[in-house]
C-alpha cells in the first residue's frame, strides 16, 4: 500500500454505544472497548509518523447525556490517564488537552496535569485530547479574550486579523488537520475544531469506533493519498503557457 501520512490528524471516535447495543450489552462496554482501541490507534499513529493527533473524547454537548454515562466516561478517562501516562513517556508521546477543563472533576484535572507534566519533554507524536470541547465554545472564548484586550487597550480593533484570531484559539498554533476521520457512519462534524477544519480532508467510515483498527487507519491514509488538495488555488499542472496567454487576452 502506497501511503501518504497526514502530519496533522483529527479523529471523531464515534459509535461506542451502538457497538455495545448491537451486542445486547450496556453502552459502558462500548466505551471500555473504545478506549482500548484509542490506546492502540495512538501508538499506531506515533509509529507511522503522524506529528499531531487530536482525538475527540468528550464534547461540550456530551455533558447532557445521562449522569450515569457521564460519570462512567470520567472514570474511564481517569483510569486511562493513570495507566497510560508512563507508557506515553516511554513512547515519546507528548500529551495535551483542549476544552473547558473547569467543568472536569478535580481528580481528572490532577491526572491531566500530571500527564502533561510527565510528557512535556517528549518530542514524538503530539497527542491532543478534546475534552469537554466544543468548537463554538473555543471560538467564543477567543472572541472574549480579544474583546478584553481591546477594552484594556492592549489591542486595537484594526489589529484583528485571521492570524491574531488563531493565536487566541486554545488548540496549538497552526493546528489545521490535514485529515479528519469520523467513524460510525455519521457524516457530520458535531462541533469539533470548527475553525481549524477549513481546508481539511474528510474521511467517513461506517465502522464503529470499537471495531476500528490499524488496517482501517491505513485505508483512510490510502484514501487521503488520492485526494487533490487545492486550497482554493488551481492545479499547477493545468496552468500551461497557452492557458496563461489566453488569460492575458481576457
Ligand atoms: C462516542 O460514542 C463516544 C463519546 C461521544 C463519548 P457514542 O457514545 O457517541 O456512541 P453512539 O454514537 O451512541 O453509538
Ligand atoms: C461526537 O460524537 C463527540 C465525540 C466523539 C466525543 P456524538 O455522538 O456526541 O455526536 P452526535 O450526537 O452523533 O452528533
Ligand atoms: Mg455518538
Amino acid at each position: 500500500m502506497n501511503l501518504t501520512i497526514p502530519k496533522k490528524l483529527a479523529i471523531i471516535m464515534d459509535g461506542n454505544g451502538r457497538w455495545a447495543e448491537r451486542r445486547g450489552l450496556p453502552r459502558s462496554y462500548g466505551h471500555i472497548k473504545g478506549t482500548r482501541v484509542a490506546k492502540k490507534i495512538i501508538l499506531d499513529c506515533a509509529e507511522l509518523g503522524v506529528e499531531t493527533l487530536a482525538l475527540y473524547a468528550f464534547s461540550t454537548e456530551n455533558w447532557n447525556r445521562p449522569q450515569q454515562e457521564v460519570n462512567l466516561l470520567m472514570r474511564i478517562l481517569n483510569r486511562y490517564l493513570h495507566r497510560e501516562t508512563e507508557n506515553l513517556v516511554k513512547k515519546n508521546i507528548r500529551f495535551s488537552v483542549v476544552g473547558q477543563l473547569s467543568k472536569l472533576p478535580s481528580d481528572i484535572l490532577r491526572a491531566i496535569e500530571h500527564a502533561i507534566d510527565r510528557t512535556s519533554h517528549c518530542s514524538g507524536l503530539h497527542l491532543i485530547f478534546g475534552l469537554s470541547y466544543g468548537g463554538r465554545w473555543e471560538i467564543t472564548e477567543a472572541c472574549r479574550s480579544i474583546a478584553e484586550k481591546i477594552q484594556s487597550g492592549e489591542l486595537k480593533v484594526h489589529q484583528i486579523n485571521e492570524k491574531l484570531f488563531e493565536e487566541h484559539l486554545m488548540t496549538p498554533k497552526d493546528f489545521s488537520p490535514d485529515l479528519v476521520i469520523r467513524t460510525s457512519g455519521e457524516i457530520r462534524v458535531s462541533n469539533f475544531l470548527l475553525w481549524q477544519i477549513a481546508y481539511s480532508e474528510f474521511y467517513f467510515t461506517p465502522t464503529l469506533w470499537p471495531d476500528f483498527s490499524k488496517s482501517d487507519l491505513l485505508l483512510a491514509f490510502e484514501n487521503y493519498r488520492r485526494r487533490h488538495r487545492r486550497f482554493g488555488l488551481i492545479d499547477s499542472a493545468i496552468v500551461n503557457h497557452d492557458q496563461a496567454a489566453s488569460l492575458k487576452v481576457l
